[in-house]
């Protein structure tokens, strides 16, 4: 989880010809300031590199090698595309170009200024990520060295993005912890362990949740040998206010219970608790800048096994708001979940608004690929915010719609409801489902995050596998609307 180490130091011009790492310039349609050192070092290789076809297609952010360049002793010269006005994107993007090509030696990057330092780390921070448990550690990058006129300036400038980064890997590590490892037991430490930062935090033991009467969420986990938990988080920052409620699911894993799924790809389900570990990163990040704003995080934590004495298909169980649910298909385990702690949450902390995040269906990753999480929501406002917010953090979300007309389709004939609709608008009727728990003055937004929490390829900034998404965009949407 450790970021990569990055250091800000005063311009130096021989460092340039003497540093063995890579060294990195910036140029557009013309090499700034900077780069015209390097072009005088490599005795004009940096002018050839901007005239070449090659770098008219490169977009911003792009970057073009120059291997072993005569005249230093670095490894490479990294040549990026950036234009004089570089916007937040641009830079993030130059940032992971730096991330991609790091190696154990390190690089130095010739003129990142107080202007391109924050987003420029942010990138970078986030996209040089490796999880691996192998008996060899895997090789740490080197350090990255920004240079620039004014380091201090810059340092400050990049505090706050690089600690949020932090917040991302750590949601990206639970993520890709295997669920041997990251039992609910394990999550609920290292949740605890967030104190350190002056959060608080509960966690709620089975015999609390079955006083509560919480049998949604007690009914997914009776088939596992690893306690139920609901774990609550709280960054009072914000004076006496009502705060915004986080709420996750979080199965440590989904063989689908007595529905089980197929064994041909079952081992993605370790990523079940996604929506819990972005609970847990963006109280993280909240707790970690101080921010002035109330926010609770709610996590139920559970496994979804088959056995003996797990819930069968055709169970009727009593949720804590009272409505019964005909369990149709045990492998529609988040939304059990979730009616729990998300009524749990309204009961207690009377929030101002309540947003949940779940990987809870398969049907949202064949409407929207793993590109962009569903978004359902009962409020135009808060909506239109947070989906500023993941604008402006450069994470893919897209609003979906809820309407009391896909309710019939998850009528039951002997409980309040069913836990499945048919075969259509899977993401729709599991959002409907959800809905009967949220209060009607609460406003309240869902995401389905089942396409983005883990994805097989490289994606813009993480490598593949976790990527953490929803903390940054979460992060942001506290400051400017929930206090700061
Ligand atoms: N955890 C899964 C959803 C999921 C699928 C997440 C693929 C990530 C990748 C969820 O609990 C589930 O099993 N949903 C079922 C619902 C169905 C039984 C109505 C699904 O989507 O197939
Ligand atoms: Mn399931
Ligand atoms: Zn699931």
């Amino acid at each position: 989880m450790t970021l990569v180490p990055i250091e800000f130091a005063p311009a130096d011009a021989d460092a340039l010809a003497t540093h063995e790492g890579r060294v990195v310039g910036f140029a557009d349609t013309e090499l700034d300031s900077w780069a015209k050192r390097l072009d005088r070092l490599t005795r004009g290789a940096l002018q050839r590199a901007i005239a070449s076809e090659g770098w008219e297609k490169l977009k911003p952010g792009e970057s073009m090698d120059l291997a072993f360049p005569a005249g230093m002793a670095a490894q490479a010269v990294q040549l990026i595309r950036l234009p004089r006005k570089a916007k937040p994107a641009d830079l993030r993007k130059a940032g992971v170009s730096i991330a991609k090509g790091l190696g154990e030696a390190g690089a130095l990057v010739a003129g990142a200024s107080v202007r391109k330092a924050e987003y420029l780390a942010e990138g970078l921070a986030l996209r040089a990520y490796t999880f691996a448990r192998r008996a060899e550690a895997p090789k740490a990058p080197g350090t990255v060295t920004l240079a620039s006129n004014d380091p201090e300036g810059a340092k400050a400038a990049a505090s706050a993005l690089l600690a949020r980064a932090e917040a991302v890997h750590f949601t990206r590590d639970l993520v890709n912890e295997p669920a041997n490892i990251l039992t609910t037991t394990e999550f609920a430490s290292r949740i605890e362990d967030m104190r350190a930062f002056g959060l608080e935090v509960e966690v709620l033991e089975e015999a609390d949740l079955e006083k509560l009467g919480m049998r949604a969420l007690l009914a997914v986990g009776q088939g596992s040998d690893s306690p139920t938990k609901v774990v609550v988080m709280h960054w009072k920052g914000g004076g006496d206010e009502k705060p915004l409620a986080l709420v996750g699911k979080g199965v440590m894993f989904d063989t689908g219970g007595i529905s089980i799924k197929p064994s041909a790809g079952m081992e993605d389900m370790v990523m079940d608790m996604g929506g819990s570990a972005v609970v847990a990163g963006v109280m993280r990040a909240l707790a970690a800048r101080k921010a002035p704003a109330n926010v609770v995080g709610l996590v139920g934590l559970v496994e979804n096994m088959p056995d003996g004495r797990a819930q069968r298909p055709g169970d009727v169980v009593t949720s804590m708001k009272g409505d019964t649910i005909e369990v149709i298909n045990t492998d529609a385990e988040g939304r059990l979940v979730l009616a729990d702690v998300m009524w749990y949450a309204q009961e207690r902390f009377e929030p101002v608004a309540m947003i949940d995040l779940a990987t809870l269906t398969g049907a949202v990753i064949v409407g929207l690929g793993h590109e962009k999480a569903g978004v359902f929501a009962s409020d135009d406002e808060l909506c239109a915010d947070f989906l500023k917010a993941a604008a402006e953090t450069d994470e893919g979300a897209w609003r979906l719609p809820l309407d009391p007309a896909y309710d019939e389709l998850i009528k039951s004939r002997v409980a309040d409801v069913k836990n499945v609709g048919g075969r259509t608008a899977g993401s729709i009727t599991a959002a409907q489902f959800l809905q009967r728990f949220v209060k009607p003055d609460v406003p309240w937004i869902h995401l389905d995050i089942a396409g983005v929490a883990l994805v097989a390829k490289d994606t813009a900034f993480a490598p593949k596998g976790a990527t953490g998404w929803g903390v940054r965009a979460l992060d942001t949407l506290v400051r400017n609307r929930f206090g700061g």
